[in-house]
């Protein structure tokens, strides 16, 4: 099977989707001097491209195609070639307008935007094929080709007659029978009992809170049906050319896409980060996305796409300080990507993202960003060789699952509040304040190699999950699990006992009495510390109370309770008693930070042999480092300490002695 490997070949990616197809061909030679000046070594083209190569049905324009891949291959740049069947032609909506996706409503989604296409559609998927058919045969052999993309961010979602169609298809391969799926969707409640299949409908806009079962396989049908349309294209052009890898850019933590089993049909596990440059936690989110990703990828992973400065979809788009964009891209490196691109290499002057920054921005070579940009590309030359073939090893896992999510962002919830990423990104953002190194897993993925497993909060979570967090521990490993996990089955229908029989045994709990959400602005006591969100009524068996509530109704009832390597924390710490509470349990499991004392705001990571030293703090600072290490960036000797200034990065390498 083909690897990122292929595509890197002892470099890092470095470069950005490149939509040429908005200048005039003499531009793109001032393109290719620049991207050779800024060490660009790989472009992705053709993303939005259909209604260029194919203007009418059937047609085929490549003539333009052909001089900007032999102008690559020319200069030295690889090409990732995207299928561009995320955007369809406006002739696709106006010839056949069922393949225009209908919202919940039964309304139809235009064209004048793009990615108005119905996953279901076989028109749509007709089309789409063809055009990769022809792509693939004419490209394949190209030498400039390194990589395939296909599609971009599969993210649309369809509720039409089709669309109903091959929900039943699929709902008849989950369940078999309708007295199955009558069962698995609570439908004796409310009437609701499906007679025939030909009565199951996506849920669409109804009077009042829809079927949580139906909702919930809807959600898994979306992202089959994507996938479905991934792997149509994907095994095209793999028939063409076996050896090059597939991709598919993920949104991060994106609810839409099921991204373990998508990566599981992946060569190479792709994403695209746009943290706020203005979130004074973007850098933990940034470190949270790439685990994520390396986690999926089960290895190195490309960062397909960033921002060198602004995006333009926020409310407000700030431009990343000076050297924000270095600090993030080399993150990224040391959290185990091997290829670091941008939307879009030149930024447009026309279009809706005419204020989305690029690598080379309107204020063109002398630009600030693209000074910053060439920085960037002349230090991933130098750390390519370095890294090849290096990973980023981790002890402590956080587990993360779709399923769960989707059950949890229903209607006829406790609390609204409940925002499962966010959640997410509280319990990593504990771990990597202490830095902690951290992975992501499923909840039925192999755990052994962890000392530690933590469960931001699971509310969904099957047998075979449950046993296997049973047997975790069991075999030694140490768990700690946040509120509402464990909840309800795979149908999301509700345990007995408020949590699951197993998981209560684990814990050291008798009965889940109530859940006590809390208010927004709400807080509650416990010992020695506040905790938001969430409480919970618990009656324990054999666990030991490690803190207890201290304020409102559940005032001396137990708060976090630990039987021997099973932790529960039925509320969400505030994040300095979440962190403590992670660094002492991750300590006695023996999992280990890479630097002792670090500075705030200060990270440390480890890729091989290397230690990347990243302050995303405001001030310069000075980071203790025991020992004797060279900086390979900053080209200095270190002993003892290093400075780093704000936003500064130190890439040592342990010196021996002469
Ligand atoms: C996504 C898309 C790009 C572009 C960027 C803007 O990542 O894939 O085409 O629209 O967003 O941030």
């Amino acid at each position: 099977m083909p690897s990122l490997h292929d595509s890197t070949r002892g470099r890092i990616l470095f470069g950005g989707d490149y939509n040429p197809e908005q200048w005039p061909e003499e531009t793109w030679l001032e393109d290719v001097r620049l991207m050779k000046e800024a060490g660009v070594n790989s472009v992705t083209l053709g993303v939005f491209s259909w209604a260029r190569i194919e203007p009418r049905p059937g047609a085929r324009d490549f003539g333009w195609l052909d001089r900007l891949m032999d102008l690559m291959r020319l200069n030295g740049i690889g090409v990732v070639l995207a299928t561009p069947t995320c955007s369809p032609p406006p002739w696709m909506g106006s010839r056949h307008p069922e393949t225009l996706p209908r919202d919940e409503d039964g309304r139809t989604v235009w064209w004048g935007s793009r990615q108005q296409f119905c996953p279901s559609s076989p028109v749509y998927r007709g089309y789409a094929a063809a055009l990769t058919e022809d792509l693939a045969a004419r490209y394949g052999g190209h030498p400039a080709l390194r990589m395939w993309h296909i599609n971009n961010e599969y993210c649309t979602h369809c509720w039409c007659d089709e669309t109903a169609r091959h929900f039943r298809t699929w709902l008849r391969a989950r369940h078999g029978t309708i007295d199955a799926l009558n069962e698995a969707w609570g439908t004796a409640f409310w009437s609701q009992r499906y007679d025939t299949w030909d009565e199951i409908i996506p849920p669409r806009r109804a009077q009042y809170m829809k079927n949580p079962a139906q909702v919930l396989d809807f959600r898994r049908f979306t992202s089959d049906a994507l996938l479905e349309c991934y792997v149509a294209e994907r095994d095209i052009v793999a028939r063409h050319t076996p050896r090059t890898p597939v991709t598919s850019n993920f949104m991060p933590l994106w609810s839409g896409q099921d991204a373990w089993k998508w990566a599981e049909h992946e060569d190479v596990v792709s994403v695209d980060l746009y943290p706020d440059p203005r979130d004074p936690h973007g850098g933990q989110y940034n470190a949270m996305l790439g685990d994520m990703t390396r986690s999926q990828a089960r290895g190195p992973w490309a960062l397909l796409e960033q921002a060198a400065g602004a995006v333009n979809w926020r409310g407000v788009n700030h431009p990343k300080p000076r050297g924000l964009n270095r600090l993030w891209s080399l993150q990224s490196v040391a959290h185990g990507a091997d290829a670091i691109c941008y939307f879009q290499w030149r930024q447009s002057r026309q279009g809706a993202e005419k204020f989305h920054s690029g690598m080379l921005s309107h204020a063109g070579e002398q630009g600030r960003t693209f000074q910053e940009v060439k920085r960037i590309g002349s230090e991933l030359a130098l750390l390519g060789p370095l890294l090849e073939g290096t990973g980023v090893r981790s002890e402590i896992a956080i587990l993360h699952d779709w399923d769960s999510w989707w059950a949890d962002q229903q209607d006829g919830r406790l609390s609204a509040h409940v925002d499962y990423p966010e959640i997410v990104r509280s319990w990593h953002r504990a771990l990597w304040e202490s830095n902690l190194p951290t992975a992501f897993a499923r909840p039925d993925h192999d755990l052994s190699a962890y000392r530690l497993v933590v469960v931001p909060h699971l509310y969904l979570l099957d047998d075979i999950a449950i046993d296997n967090l049973v047997r975790y521990v069991r075999d030694g490993g140490t768990l700690v699990s946040g509120f509402l996990t464990g909840v309800a089955d795979q149908d999301d229908r509700v345990r007995a006992g408020g949590m699951d029989a197993r998981l209560r045994e684990l814990f050291g709990i008798r009965t889940v009495h109530e859940w006590w959400p809390l208010d927004a602005d709400e807080t509650v006591e416990c010992d020695g510390f506040s905790a938001t969100l969430w409480s919970e009524e618990l009656e324990v068996s054999t666990g030991e109370t490690v803190a207890s509530y201290g304020s409102g109704e559940l005032t001396g009832l137990p708060a976090i309770v630990r039987n021997g390597r099973a932790w529960y924390v039925s509320t969400l710490p505030e994040p300095a008693a979440l962190r403590a509470l992670l660094a002492r349990v991750a300590g006695d499991a023996g999992a280990r930070p890479v630097l002792d004392g670090l500075p705030q705001g200060v990270e440390a990571v480890r890729r091989g042999e290397l230690l990347f030293l990243l302050n995303h703090g405001a001030k310069s600072v000075t980071v203790p480092v025991p020992g004797r290490h060279q900086d390979l960036l900053g080209k200095r000797c270190v002993d003892g300490s290093v400075e780093l200034e704000r936003h500064g990065v130190a890439l040592l390498r342990a010196r021996t002695p002469a």
